[in-house]
């Protein structure tokens, strides 16, 4: 067998960094080289393996995120936005491929991490489900194709613990669709509607619930006054976005410098 990719998982305590360190795990072409917690965290320097209910595997959970960068041919990113700025000058100062696959970005987020690409591979992936990567594209195809009598609804439910909202797949639909219609300078608007105001024309129109367990739903609906597309995705569970991650890891090593999306994964 060729040598295993050794891959570390910045957030590794966290709901996704657990199941990615459960796939790494169980994958013979992977090695995990470390995993980390923000500083303070009870989880500290505990063994990777016993959080994820295994056997000890001599790998403590860091929270010093330079531990990640130093042996990793790649680093998956599942931890929180505000950790984003010192990951990313780390992937630049050890010229490390990342898997940017955390939400709730800001545009100074985005501009940092355009400014580190030429310095590293970098895949930024605020869904790394390969249905919604399909999805993305499907949208800005049915974008280009409709009229603008066809309003058009981002609509998504994420379980009660999601913290950002609309979600970072919600966004990136929305930027499927202004793709899709350019030129033509559509606009955001969050729901709801003012009482006895109309809905203002040429605008995508976004609408969050937040309930129970749900791993994430989302529609895009492009809706004249005679009929109705709905294009629609549902992940049963949460493992759809640690096995894209790793797919994800695997094709970036191969890549020059350069900021990617889950749709060069898929292109390739
Ligand atoms: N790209 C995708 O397809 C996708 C899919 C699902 C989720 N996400 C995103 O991925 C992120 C994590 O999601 P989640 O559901 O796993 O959330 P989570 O359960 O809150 O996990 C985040 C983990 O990161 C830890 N953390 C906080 N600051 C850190 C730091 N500076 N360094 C390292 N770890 C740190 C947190 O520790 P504490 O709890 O102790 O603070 C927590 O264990 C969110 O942004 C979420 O929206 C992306």
């Amino acid at each position: 067998m060729n040598r295993q990719i050794k891959l570390a998982v910045a957030g590794c305590t966290g709901k996704m960094g657990r199941l990615v360190v459960q796939e790494i795990m169980a994958a013979p072409d992977l090695l995990l080289t470390a995993g980390s917690t923000r500083v303070g965290s009870p989880y500290s320097d505990k063994d990777v393996g016993e959080l994820i209910g295994s056997k000890p595997i001599g790998i403590n959970i860091t929270s010093a995120p330079q531990t990640l960068f130093k042996e990793a041919d790649c680093v998956i990113d599942f931890s929180h936005p505000y950790a984003l700025t010192e990951h990313l000058d780390l992937a630049v100062l050890y010229g490390k491929p990342m898997v940017v696959a955390v939400t709730g970005l800001t545009e100074d987020h985005k501009r940092q991490m355009l400014e580190a690409s030429p310095k590293c591979p970098l895949l930024y992936a605020p869904n790394t489900s390969l249905g919604i990567t399909l999805l993305l594209s499907l949208v800005e195809q049915v974008a280009r194709a409709l009229p603008d009598s066809f309003d058009v609804d981002v609509v998504e439910i994420h379980h009660r613990h999601k913290k950002d909202a609309p979600s970072g797949t919600s966004l990136a639909l929305g930027q499927a669709i202004k793709k899709g219609k350019e030129g033509q300078n559509y606009a955001d608007y969050y729901y709801p509607l003012p009482a006895q105001e109309l809905r203002p024309t040429s605008t995508i129109g976004y609408s969050v619930s937040r309930s129970g367990g749900f791993p994430g739903d989302h529609s895009v609906v492009f809706a004249s006054e005679g009929e109705v597309i709905e294009l629609k995705h549902r992940s049963f569970n949460r493992q759809i976005y640690a096995q894209g991650a790793l797919k994800a890891a695997r094709w970036l090593i191969h890549q020059q410098p350069g900021l990617y999306s889950m749709k060069d994964v898929l292109a390739k």
